[in-house]
């Protein structure tokens, strides 16, 4: 563990501690440990110093510190290593970098701000800074084939809606295939991105944006369809407790996953997501049409009764519902 971290989280569970404290714990000088505390100051954390009681934390800052997110995480496998960005171009493109050199599974990569933030179909993602979470996720699962990829997204999309209700009681919807909305406000996107060959998953990066407390202003005139979790339930939530609930959830259910427990992550997405039954329009590649969602096979299509009276099924592409 980094010596800052171990620092914070100490500075965390006590009140005033000691300057020797800290040096016989980390096994460097009383200097080595001012260092580290000055640091800490510039990155933003509030410590009262005194010669006699030694050092105290008041405030940590509103920034996803590696240090933080792990603070108490107990998780088996995500979070287990944390990188953070102030500022990337994309945490999925640091995160697919990240994952050809060799990181282990379960890193993460946070960013307060992206300059090229990525959606799906070459999308932007856009991001406001402290309101919004941006991370990554890398897998290496062993169990799931390469067409059997879109399980992460759909275990993802399981974990915010669920997170989102824990901590504000509010239920939103999953729209197929990943979107989680409220009412016709998108308020998170999933980005899954893997690297593979034939029919193996070498590595998976699930890239998560989630508009957490953005006000009406905060959005530009061009994304009338996006909202925030606040502007839903006027709860301002602290970023570094959602990220941490989140952070748990995916980890749970990444066990489930990979002991063969699709269907039950499965059936609760099915239940979150308010597409069957209703009418959409859709394109998916060079197809397009209307028509009324019969259901959402567990392999992730969308069956789509036409108005032509023909099904059809779509394993990606959008849909608007009607
Ligand atoms: C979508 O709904 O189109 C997917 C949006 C995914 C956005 C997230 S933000 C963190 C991660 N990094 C990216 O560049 N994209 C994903």
């Amino acid at each position: 563990m980094p010596r800052r971290e171990i620092i914070i989280h100490y500075l965390i569970k006590h009140d005033w501690v000691s300057g020797s404290q800290l040096a016989q714990k980390l096994s460097i000088s009383r200097t080595g440990v001012w260092n580290h505390i000055s640091d800490l100051k510039q990155k933003g954390y509030k410590i009262e110093s005194h010669p006699k009681s030694g050092y105290r934390l008041v405030e940590i800052p509103d920034v996803l510190y590696p240090e933080l997110v792990r603070f108490e995480l107990y998780t088996e496998i995500i979070g287990k290593k944390v990188v953070h960005f102030p500022l990337t171009v994309s945490t999925n493109d640091s995160l697919l970098d990240l994952g050809a050199q060799g990181y282990p599974e379960g890193t993460i990569v946070i960013a307060e701000h992206q300059t090229g933030g990525k959606g799906r179909y070459g999308r932007k993602w856009e991001s406001t800074q402290k309101k919004s979470i941006l991370f990554s996720i890398l897998l290496r699962p062993y169990a799931v084939k390469l067409m059997d990829s879109y399980q992460f997204t759909i275990l993802a999309a399981v974990s915010i809606a669920e997170t989102i209700t824990e901590l504000t009681g509010f239920e939103f919807r999953i729209k197929w295939p990943n979107d989680i909305y409220y009412n016709d406000k998108k308020i998170a996107g999933i980005l899954t991105e893997l690297r593979g060959e034939m029919e193996l998953i070498n590595y998976i990066v699930i890239g998560i944006g989630i508009n957490l407390n953005q006000d009406f202003s905060d959005f530009p005139d061009h994304l009338p369809s996006a909202g925030s979790v606040y502007l839903v339930t006027g709860i301002c939530l602290d970023r570094l407790k959602f990220i941490k609930c989140l952070l748990k959830k995916i980890d749970l259910y990444y066990i489930i996953l990979n002991k063969g427990g699709f269907e039950d992550i499965f059936t609760k997405w099915k239940r979150h997501c308010d597409t069957i039954g209703k009418r959409i329009s859709f394109s998916s590649g060079n197809v397009s049409g209307t028509g009324i969602v019969a259901d959402i096979n567990s392999d992730g299509a969308l069956a789509v009764q036409k108005e032509d009276n023909t099904q059809i099924k779509l394993y990606s592409g959008d849909i608007r519902i009607l």
